[in-house]
C-alpha cells in the first residue's frame, strides 16, 4: 500500500479552540480521508502545542500549576478532535517524554556538529511582558505602547542556530521543487523573502526568565525556544514508524515565513534529513466580514456550533465555502443558505425521496432496471463526469470546486425524479409505466449510492448513515464502488433517520 503522511500546526494551549483551528483539521481529514478512498495508507497527526512564554502567563494568570494548566487546554483539543470526527492516527502532545527526548537529541546533534554556537544577544526588553520587544512594536513616535511598561535595554548570552550557512541551499531547494509550497503565489512570496541575508535564529531562553520549556541537554541554565521545540513534532511522533519525511504540513498562513518555510526545512536538512515533500498553506476565516475575536464576541465556538447543528454540515460548510489557500468569511445567514439549500434541499431531500418512494412503490425493495432512455442515459453520462472532475478536482486540492460538481450532479438527480414523477407512474397500472417506475427508483438508488460515496470524505457520518439505509457496507476505499452497475436490484432499504433537520427558530448559533 502507498504510505500518505500528513500533518496538522499544532495548536497553542494558552485558550480555547476556534473556528480557525477547527477548519484546519477539517481539511486536514478530508484530505487524509480521500487518500484512503483512494487506496493510500494515510497517517493523519494533529496535536498540541504547550511550551513558551505565553502559556507559561497564560497559566499563571488563572493561577494554576502550568502543567495542569496545559492539561487542561490540551483535554479541550483533543474533545474537539473527536467532536469533528477526525480520523486522526495519533495527538502528539509537545509536554510528552515521547517528543522532548527527541527535541533534545536534535539540539545535541547540531550543538556537536557546531551549527549552535554561543553569543550575545542585545535588544530592548519588556520585564512586565517578559519578552524581547523589535522595532516594528514601537508606536510611530518611537515611543513604546503603555502595556510593555518600562522598556530597558539589555544584553543576554544566548545560543543561535546557524540559520544563514543553510540560506543558499534552501533557496535552491524550493526553486527545484514546484511543489514544495501550496499554492504558488505563498512560494513566491517565500523566494522574496528569501533574497534578503537571514539572521541565525536564537534557540534559547534563559530559565530565569522562561522556565516553561524543554532544556538544552548541553547547558541546562536555559530552555528551548518554543518554534524549535514545536516544530519537530511532525518527525518525533513517527519517527520510529519509518514515516518521515511529511508529505504535507498542513498549516495557516501566518505560520509560513519564517517558520515552516524557513526554520523547519533548515533544521531538518542540518540534521541530514529530507524537508517535508509540500507545505500546504491555507487561507484564515474572518467572522461577519471582521478578524475573530473573543473579548468582541466576534467569535464561533466549534463545540457549541456542532452541538447545535451537526459535525457535517459544519465541515461541508467549511470545506464549500473557502477555497484552499483563499481567505473566507463566515456568517451564519450564510451558513443557513447553504444549509437549507444544499444539504436539506438538495441531498437530503434526495436520500429521503428515494427511501420513500421504494417503500411505498415498491415494498421497500430496489427495482432492477428497465431499458434506459434519454433521461437515464443523461444522468448515467453525467455521473461518469461527475465523478471524474470530483476525482480531479480533489487531488489539486479544490475541494469547494469539487463539492459544486457533485451538487449539480444531486441536483440533476432530483429534476430527474421530477421529471418522471414516480408518484404518478404508481398510479398507472399499464405495463410501460410500471415498467418506467421500476427505472427511475432504480436509477435515483444508484444515484444516491454513487453521490454520497463521493461526499465521504467531508461527511463521513452522513455518508454512512445513507449507506446503512441502502443496506451497503461502510466504505473503505472508492475502488470499484464509482461505477453504475446497478447493484442495489434486489436490495432491500432501511430507514434512515433525518440527516438535515430543518432548524429550530430557537437555535441560535
Ligand atoms: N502553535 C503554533 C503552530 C506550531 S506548528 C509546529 C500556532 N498555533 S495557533 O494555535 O496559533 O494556530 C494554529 C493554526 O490555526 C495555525 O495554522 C493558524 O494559521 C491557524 N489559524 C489560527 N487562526 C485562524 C483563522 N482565523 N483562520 C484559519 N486558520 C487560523 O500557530
Amino acid at each position: 500500500m502507498k504510505s500518505f503522511y500528513l500533518t496538522t500546526a499544532i495548536d497553542y494551549v494558552n485558550g480555547s479552540p476556534h473556528l480557525g483551528h477547527a477548519y484546519e483539521k477539517v481539511l486536514t481529514d478530508v484530505i487524509a480521508r480521500t487518500k484512503r478512498m483512494q487506496g493510500y495508507d494515510a497517517f493523519y497527526l494533529t496535536g498540541t502545542d504547550e511550551h513558551g512564554q505565553k502559556i507559561q502567563q497564560s497559566a499563571r494568570a488563572r493561577g494554576v500549576p502550568t502543567q495542569q494548566f496545559v492539561d487542561e487546554t490540551a483535554a479541550e483539543f483533543v474533545q474537539l478532535a473527536k467532536l469533528l470526527n477526525l480520523s486522526n492516527n495519533d495527538f502528539i502532545r509537545t509536554t510528552e517524554p515521547r517528543h522532548k527526548q527527541v527535541v533534545r537529541a536534535a539540539l545535541q546533534q547540531l550543538f556537536d556538529k557546531g551549527d549552535i554556537y554561543q553569543a550575545e544577544y542585545r535588544g530592548f526588553y519588556s520585564p512586565r511582558q517578559e519578552q524581547f520587544l523589535q522595532e516594528k512594536d514601537r508606536l510611530p513616535d518611537g515611543s513604546w505602547p503603555e502595556i510593555f511598561g518600562e522598556v530597558i535595554e539589555i544584553t543576554e548570552a544566548n545560543y543561535f542556530f546557524k540559520l544563514r550557512s543553510y540560506q543558499q541551499w534552501l533557496i535552491d531547494h524550493i526553486a527545484a521543487h514546484e511543489s514544495f509550497v501550496f499554492p504558488a503565489h505563498r512560494r513566491k512570496s517565500l523566494l522574496e523573502f528569501l533574497g534578503e541575508p537571514l539572521n541565525d535564529l536564537c534557540i534559547s531562553r534563559p530559565k530565569d526568565r522562561l522556565e516553561w520549556g524543554i532544556p538544552l541537554p548541553f547547558d541546562e541554565g536555559y530552555v528551548t525556544y518554543v518554534w524549535f521545540d514545536a516544530l519537530l513534532n511532525y518527525y518525533s511522533a513517527v519517527k520510529d514508524l519509518g514515516r518521515w519525511p511529511a508529505d504535507f504540513n498542513v498549516i495557516g498562513k501566518d505560520i509560513l515565513i519564517p517558520a515552516h518555510g524557513i526554520y523547519w526545512p533548515i533544521m531538518l536538512h542540518a540534521l541530514g534529513l529530507p524537508p517535508p515533500k509540500a507545505l500546504l498553506v491555507h487561507g484564515w476565516w474572518s467572522i461577519n466580514g471582521a478578524k475573530m475575536s473573543k473579548s468582541t464576541g466576534n467569535f464561533v465556538d466549534p463545540v457549541e456550533f456542532c452541538k447545535t447543528w451537526n459535525v457535517d454540515s459544519l465541515r461541508y460548510f467549511l470545506v464549500r465555502e473557502m477555497t484552499v489557500g483563499m481567505d473566507a468569511d463566515f456568517s451564519r445567514e450564510r451558513f443557513l443558505v447553504c444549509y437549507n439549500s444544499e444539504l436539506a434541499n438538495n441531498l437530503g431531500n434526495l436520500v429521503n425521496r428515494t427511501l420513500n418512494m421504494t417503500g411505498r412503490f415498491a415494498g421497500g425493495v430496489v427495482p432492477a432496471a428497465g431499458e434506459a432512455a434519454e433521461a437515464e442515459n443523461e444522468l448515467q453520462t453525467l455521473w461518469a463526469a461527475t465523478r471524474d472532475e470530483f476525482i480531479r478536482l480533489s487531488d489539486g486540492l479544490q475541494f469547494h470546486a469539487a463539492l459544486d460538481r457533485l451538487r449539480a450532479f444531486l441536483t440533476e438527480t432530483n429534476a430527474y425524479i421530477e421529471l418522471r414523477a414516480p408518484w404518478k407512474l404508481a398510479k398507472d397500472p399499464s405495463p410501460a409505466a410500471q415498467a418506467q417506475l421500476h427505472t427511475t427508483l432504480a436509477t435515483i438508488a444508484e444515484a444516491l449510492r454513487l453521490g454520497s460515496a463521493l461526499l465521504w470524505p467531508v461527511m463521513p457520518s452522513s455518508v454512512e448513515k445513507i449507506r446503512a439505509g441502502l443496506a451497503q457496507p461502510a466504505l473503505t476505499t472508492w475502488e470499484g464502488e464509482l461505477e453504475w452497475d446497478g447493484r442495489l436490484a434486489g436490495v432491500k432499504l432501511g430507514p434512515v433517520d433525518i440527516l438535515f433537520p430543518k432548524p429550530a427558530p430557537e437555535k441560535k448559533s
